[in-house]
This record gives C-alpha cells, structure tokens and sequence, in this order.
C-alpha cells in the first residue's frame, strides 16, 4: 500500500505541452509551450510559488479543444487557450489562492 499525503499546493495547474510534430493536433500545435512559461512566469512574479504548481502534461484526453489547460482539484478546464488568455487564467488562479 503506497503511503499518502496531502498536497502542498492550493492548485496544480496542469497545461498539456503534448507534441505529435503536425501528425495529429495536439496541444502544442497551439504554443502551450508558451502559455505554460508566462503562466510560471506570473506564479513566480506573484510570490505564489509554494501554493501554486504549474506543470507541463502530457495529453490530457481532451486534444479536439486544446490546447488546453487544466486547474485541479478545482476542476476548471481552460479550452483553446492562447497566451492572449493568460491574464484571465492568472486571475481565475488568483480566485483561488486569495480564498484558500
Ligand atoms: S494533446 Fe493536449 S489534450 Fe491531447
């Protein structure tokens, strides 16, 4: 039996960086490589390292509609998402720090 533990992080935010090289859409068709780094970029800016993880994913099952990026455990899916979205995933994110 694997030990458990409760997660450090308010919210992991999951962006799927996936890349299948033009063969099928995948999410990095779309510079999720891109939103991922300004998404750090802010958590890093906005002293919420610690609380809030970003990390690149694999695919998330969800290729039609990416790229896409996921807040978990709060379950928010960002579809179609382009780096012009960041601020309003930052702020979603930022929702959820402040009532944490
Ligand atoms: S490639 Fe991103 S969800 Fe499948």
């Amino acid at each position: 039996m694997p030990t458990t533990r409760r997660s450090p992080y308010i919210c992991h935010v999951l962006v799927c960086t996936n890349d299948r090289q033009g063969r099928r859409k995948s999410c990095a068709d779309g510079n999720s490589a891109q939103v991922r780094a300004a998404l750090k970029k802010e958590v890093g800016e906005r002293g919420w390292r610690g609380k809030v993880r970003v990390s690149p994913s694999g695919c998330l099952g969800l290729c039609a509609d990416g790229p896409n990026v996921l807040i978990y455990p709060q379950k928010i899916w960002f579809p179609g998402v382009s780096t012009a979205d960041v601020p309003d995933i930052v702020a979603r994110m930022a929702q959820i720090v402040d009532t944490a």
